[in-house]
C-alpha cells in the first residue's frame, strides 16, 4: 500500500476487506519476506515459529501489511545482533500472532498515544525515518477483522506485540 492510500484510509477510518480463506502462516511468511533484507542489513535475525497450520477468513494483503508494520518496527527498534521472533498459535477463538523484540522498548509518554497517526518516539536504533502511520493502520486492519492488538513493553528490554484474530 502506498503512503497516500494509507493516509486516506487513516483519515476516513474506513477499510474494505476482501476476505478469503487464508493460511495465516503464508501471509506471515510473505510479510516477513518484505522486511528480511532490511533486517539482514541491520544484522538482525528474523525467526518465525509457525505453530499448527491455521486457515482463517482474512484479507491476506492487509494482514501481510500488519506483519510488515510490526516486524519493521521491531527491526527498527532493535540493536545489531538481536533477534526478532514471530510466533503463531491457535486457540479456541482463533489465532494469536506475536512479534517480539529485545530492543529499546516504548517510553510511557509514547505508549499513551501509540495508535494516534503521526506520533511516535525518536528511539529508532539506526535513525530510520518515522512517519507514524504503521500502528494506526495496523489497528484499523486488525479491528476490521474483528481482532485486537495488545502490547507489552519494557524500556531498554524490548517489546512484544500480540495480535488476536478470531475465526
Ligand atoms: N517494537 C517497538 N519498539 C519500540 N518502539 C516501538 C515499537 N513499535 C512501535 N514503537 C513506537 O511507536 C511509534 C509508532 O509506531 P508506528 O509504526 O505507528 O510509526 P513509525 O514506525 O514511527 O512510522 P511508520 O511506521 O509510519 O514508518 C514508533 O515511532 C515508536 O516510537
Ligand atoms: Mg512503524
Amino acid at each position: 500500500m502506498d503512503g497516500f492510500l494509507r493516509m486516506a484510509i487513516i483519515h476516513s477510518g474506513h477499510l474494505d476487506l476482501k476476505r478469503a480463506p487464508t493460511m495465516l502462516a503464508e501471509a506471515v511468511e510473505r510479510g516477513l519476506s518484505v522486511v528480511r533484507s532490511v533486517a539482514r542489513h541491520k544484522g538482525i535475525a528474523l525467526r518465525f515459529v509457525p505453530g499448527t497450520p491455521l486457515e482463517l477468513p482474512l484479507d491476506r494483503g492487509k494482514i501481510e501489511q500488519v506483519v510488515v508494520n510490526l516486524v519493521k518496527n521491531a527491526v527498527e527498534h532493535s540493536h545489531a545482533g538481536a533477534e526478532v521472533v514471530v510466533t503463531l498459535e491457535a486457540d479456541t477463538e482463533g489465532a494469536l500472532l506475536s512479534v517480539r523484540d529485545h530492543g529499546t522498548g516504548i517510553a510511557p509518554t509514547v505508549l499513551a498515544n501509540l495508535f494516534e497517526a503521526y506520533t511516535g518516539g525518536d528511539n529508532k536504533t539506526a535513525g530510520e525515518r518515522s512517519v507514524g502511520l504503521g500502528l494506526a493502520i495496523s489497528k484499523l486492519i486488525v479491528e476490521a477483522h474483528g481482532g485486537r492488538m495488545q502490547v507489552e513493553t519494557e524500556l531498554g528490554r524490548g517489546t512484544t506485540w500480540t495480535v488476536h484474530l478470531p475465526r
